[in-house]
């Protein structure tokens, strides 16, 4: 290789490029499966994401001047949003408040991703390289509030945890919203305003209590209580644990004979290990709603 030789590298894919050359046609030259259309910088075909400093480029309008590392990028579209404040509420959770163009309130899914602070405010709207990470979270803000998520230690590889616990206000961070989607429906098609309902999370999501506790108080005047499954390899084995059997008879019993809605907020227990039970409580499956 000559001394100026440079190494590119595109995805899985590795070429050489001289000091001082333009990028693109190092690219096409050597055969690498790139867009490109005016090769002057107005048409952004060519747009590359540069992983090595956290940017995205235009192929046709860049120089070599280091070796780099490059992925053919888009994978979606994203909103800058800004911390507002970040709480750690345990040793491996934290609370985010995020100002942006949203929406979202309570139920609603959105996604969110670390940026390098090098992608500022300026750029609201760009495109981000596959490096970036999404981690899907439910919002728990009230309608018209700043967006409020909790990321989790568990959910998240370990570079991204530590880039959470180093968050600081005005840090950005990237956020996909549901387009398109009715946004804040979740209590409103569960049907249970004015209901009794009682909240049952698995283990992971017990520390939502809270805001399910905030998000309820405010839609039924019957909430009746949140019940954490205990932490067990067989979580359907969960479900035979007399403290939540217990439970549920109180809530039966405080339902005053309307009909009590449970909110199941977790995925590993499948409505058939919920049927068992509820059959032998004497609860119809369609007064169980599932909340992932
Ligand atoms: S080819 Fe059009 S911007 Fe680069």
């Amino acid at each position: 290789m000559d001394s100026q030789a440079l190494t590119i590298e595109l995805d899985d894919e590795q070429f050489e490029a001289v000091l001082g050359e333009n990028l693109l046609t190092s690219l096409l030259n050597q055969g690498a499966n790139v867009r490109y259309g005016c090769r002057a910088g107005a048409c952004g075909a060519c747009r590359l994401y540069d992983a090595s400093h956290c940017e995205s480029i235009l192929s046709c309008q860049t120089t070599v001047t280091s070796s780099m590392s490059l992925t053919r990028q888009v994978l979606a579209e994203f909103s800058v949003f800004s911390v507002l404040s970040n709480v750690p509420l345990n040793d491996h959770s934290i609370e985010l408040v995020l100002l942006g163009p949203s929406d979202e309130s309570f139920g609603d899914r959105v996604s969110v991703a670390f940026l390098c602070k090098a992608l500022s405010k300026e750029r609201p709207k760009t495109s981000l390289g596959e490096r970036a990470h999404f981690y899907e979270c439910m919002a728990l803000n009230p309608v018209g509030a700043p967006l409020k998520i909790v990321l989790q230690k568990d959910h998240l590889s370990d570079e991204d945890w530590w880039r959470a616990l180093a968050l600081s206000a005005e840090d950005p961070m990237a956020v996909q919203l549901l387009a398109g989607s009715r946004k804040g429906r979740l209590l409103f098609e569960m049907d249970i305003a004015d209901a009794p309902v009682v909240v049952i999370a698995s283990p992971d999501n017990a520390m939502f209590e809270p805001y399910w506790r905030d998000a309820l108080l405010d839609y039924t005047p019957s909430f009746l209580g949140h019940f954490s499954l205990f932490a067990n390899q067989d979580l359907a084995l969960s479900l035979a644990d007399d403290a939540l059997i217990s439970f549920l008879n109180d809530a039966l019993a405080n339902a005053g004979g309307a009909s009590l809605r449970l909110i199941y907020h977790g995925q590993k227990v499948s409505a058939k290990e919920w049927a068992i039970l509820l059959r032998s409580l004497r609860i119809h499956p369609n007064q169980l709603y599932f909340v992932r």
